[in-house]
Formats: structure tokens, C-alpha cells, sequence
């Protein structure tokens, strides 16, 4: 991968700011020209309705989404681009899930210890309006996925495990075809939070065998204010729409309504239709440069900042010590320093931009009775000279300040 021919496609690189150094990739990438390009090119080209009129510019809008629907269902595996359904985010597409399916009253979700707040309080509030019963693996101190745990805890009574592919603080990732597996021998469905995997790793969501799969666009590239929400057709369609209204239904009467199948069923009202052009320009971006080159990547400036922080006596990582099993993810507290002071200052001094505090994961972290971490996060256009910088940044904030 040509890691500074592909930074000319960042216009951060070529601005005033080009020494930036952007590690918070997985809260939101930077996004390459062609993306912002095809989006203004709805704007400017043919900023029109998609799916209703039948004009030429409309007609032109409503082909562009298609195609982006097909370039987000290729991306991922699906060969179905109709089980492909924009929202607004991830969080919005486990939403969509959690509250329209049509659970059993006493059925139960089986969730992780180490869920994103998008995948914890959906099931919360199922829970307090006594719809689900809620039930969680939890993960052990070595904080990788406890397979055994698991198997014990799918139990008949599971209708939906609902999980954290790949976890945002430590970068751990379950194993998911097992998961699937297993809960599919007890007829269990899975969803699989995939925020922090699609956009880090190859996903082939058929191959997976997983039933529902969630992800946003703002961190694979893409525009923020867009997210997919993959399912299998009979689940989608057993599914109800979370926001109904115009583009969802077939014919409406003053006392009925029909929906239209999937996808459109879950598409109501105007969308975000540039946000979604530049979604399948961010996927074919992605797809063009290669998903194994750009785990590869992440894995190796991940492996160089480690080892670059190994021997500051004041750093404690979070999650696993090797790096191979964190993905493109670094979280590290500084002895004596709250961690929204070690993202201040690293940036005040050396400009390197990273994410602090508790990564909407609260749970976690109070279970643990830790107050946050910073969080470094690598992605394609991040060079080793940039990962040096972080590691000497860091260096000196701890000599300086630790305790
Ligand atoms: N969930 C996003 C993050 O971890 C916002 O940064």
C-alpha cells in the first residue's frame, strides 16, 4: 500500500494543517476527495427527490443510491443488495432493530460486558418496559472473548445476541463465526455491531452466516449522518419500521397502511441522499485499495507504537498487551493524569489528535473503577513517521507530568 500517494486523496494533508496527526480514525476517518467529490456532485449536478418523481433528475438520484446499495452490499459480502438499509448511524440501525423486532415477552438478549452504550441502552429499555430479559457475557481479565462463558450462556430461552464485533476501546475482536454458530444450533439470531470492524477489516456477512450486521459510514471514509443496517430478508421483514411515513409505504387509507418490503419500509421520509453517493464512493475507496492491505497496515503502526511505549514506566494499556489483538486501537492512561489532560496536551504540543474519556462505554469503565482512557487509532493514511511522533508526544507528556 502506498500510504503518500494515498494521503495527496486527504485534503487535510495538503492544507494549512497538513502536520496534523490525525489518530482518532475510530470515532471519524478523514475523508478522501473522491468521497467529498461525489457527494457535491449531487449538490451541484442533480439535487433532486430520489424515489418519488419521475423526472430525469430524480430518476438520476433514485440510480445513484441503487448503486450505492450495490457497493455496500459487494463491500460486505451480500448478494442481496435489497437486505442493505440506509439509516442514520449504527447506533440508529441497532435502534431500528432492537426496537422492532418482534421479541416474545420473557425472551432474552445476550449482550457483552463490553458493549458500546449503542448496544447497551437500546436493551436496557427493552428491558425496564419489561419486553426482554437481558443477559450479558462477561469477558475475562486476559480481555479476550470467553467463548466457553458463552456457550453456557445461550440458552434456550436467547432469541437475540446482539454483539460488539470489534470492541472501540480495546480493539478485541470476538470470534464471530463460533458465535453465530452456536447460536444458530439453539436458534438464536445474531447481530453483530460492526462500527469498528467493517471498516478495519474484510466482512463478508454471508460467509458469516450473522443475521443482522450494523455499521457507520463517518468511520470507513464515508460522510457522517449515514449508517447500513444489513439483514437477512425473512428477519428484515419480520422487523418493524422504527420512523414510518412517505417513501415506506405502497397505498395508505384512512384507516390502514401497507408497507413496502425491505429496504424501503425502513427508509422513510427524505434522505440523506448525498451522504449515501458518498457512502458507496467511501466503500469503493476502500474496496479499491484492499481491506487485508489496510488491517495489515493498522496492525504494523499499531505494533510500532506499542513497542514504542513499552518502557515508559508510567503507561498502562488497556486491553491486551499484543497489539496483533487490537486491531488499529492503542488505549493507555498515564499514571497520575486524567486522560482528557493527556489528549489536551499531546495536542497543545506535538499536534497529535486523540480521543479521551470513556468511549460511551461507561459500563466498563466504572466496572473497572478507572475514569476513561486516551485512545490512539491508526487507519490507511497513518505513516510510521506519524506513529514515532505519537510515541515521543507521549514520551514527553509522561516524563513531564506522570505522577
Ligand atoms: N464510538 C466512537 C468512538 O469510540 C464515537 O470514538
Amino acid at each position: 500500500m502506498d500510504v503518500e500517494r494515498l494521503r495527496l486523496d486527504f485534503p487535510l494533508y495538503s492544507s494549512d494543517e497538513r502536520d496534523l496527526i490525525y489518530l482518532d480514525s475510530a470515532c471519524q476517518t478523514l475523508r478522501p476527495r473522491q468521497v467529498i467529490e461525489a457527494m457535491n456532485e449531487y449538490y451541484l449536478e442533480y439535487p433532486a427527490c430520489g424515489g418519488r418523481s419521475v423526472h430525469r433528475l430524480a430518476t438520476k438520484v433514485s440510480i445513484k443510491i441503487e448503486e450505492a446499495r450495490e457497493m455496500v452490499a459487494e463491500f460486505i459480502g451480500c448478494s442481496d443488495p435489497s437486505c442493505i438499509v440506509f439509516t442514520k448511524n449504527c447506533t440508529e440501525a441497532l435502534n431500528l432493530v432492537a426496537k422492532g423486532y418482534p421479541f416474545q415477552r420473557g425472551s432474552a438478549v445476550l449482550t457483552t460486558d463490553m458493549e458500546h452504550n449503542s448496544n447497551h441502552v437500546p436493551w436496557l429499555q427493552l428491558r425496564e418496559l419489561g419486553i426482554v430479559r437481558h443477559r450479558v457475557v462477561r469477558t475475562p481479565p486476559s480481555g479476550l472473548f470467553d467463548l466457553e462463558a458463552y456457550r453456557d450462556a445461550v440458552a434456550a430461552d436467547v432469541s437475540m445476541v446482539s454483539m460488539v464485533h470489534t470492541n472501540n476501546v480495546t480493539g478485541t475482536s470476538l470470534p464471530a463465526k463460533e458465535v453465530v454458530e452456536m447460536a444458530h444450533e439453539r436458534e438464536a439470531l445474531v447481530m453483530l455491531d460492526g462500527a469498528q470492524s467493517a471498516p478495519h477489516q474484510r466482512i463478508d456477512v454471508e460467509e458469516l452466516d450473522v443475521d443482522l450486521f450494523t455499521f457507520s459510514a463517518h468511520k470507513m471514509l464515508g460522510p457522517s449522518g449515514v449508517g447500513v443496517l444489513y439483514g437477512k430478508r425473512p428477519v428484515l421483514e419480520r422487523i418493524e419500521p422504527l420512523v414510518s411515513g412517505g417513501g415506506a409505504v405502497g397505498m395508505t387509507d384512512y384507516e390502514k397502511v401497507e408497507f413496502l418490503p425491505p429496504p424501503e419500509r425502513f427508509e422513510a421520509g427524505l434522505l440523506n441522499y448525498s451522504g449515501i453517493i458518498g457512502t458507496g464512493a467511501a466503500v469503493e475507496y476502500l474496496g479499491a485499495v484492499g481491506m487485508d492491505e489496510v488491517a495489515d497496515h493498522e496492525a504494523s503502526l499499531n505494533r510500532q507504537a506499542t513497542e514504542g511505549l513499552q518502557d515508559i514506566d508510567a503507561i498502562s494499556l488497556l486491553g491486551p498487551p499484543d497489539p496483533a489483538l487490537r486491531a488499529g486501537l492503542l488505549p493507555f492512561n498515564i499514571r497520575g493524569m486524567t486522560s482528557h489532560d493527556v489528549a489536551m496536551i499531546i495536542d497543545e504540543m506535538a499536534k497529535v489528535q486523540i480521543r479521551s474519556g470513556m468511549h460511551c462505554m461507561h459500563p466498563y469503565f466504572r466496572s473497572r473503577g478507572i475514569d476513561g482512557c486516551a485512545r490512539a487509532s491508526f487507519y490507511l493514511y497513518n505513516t510510521a513517521e506519524e506513529c514515532e511522533r505519537f510515541v515521543s508526544a507521549v514520551r514527553a507528556v509522561a516524563d513531564t507530568f506522570s505522577s
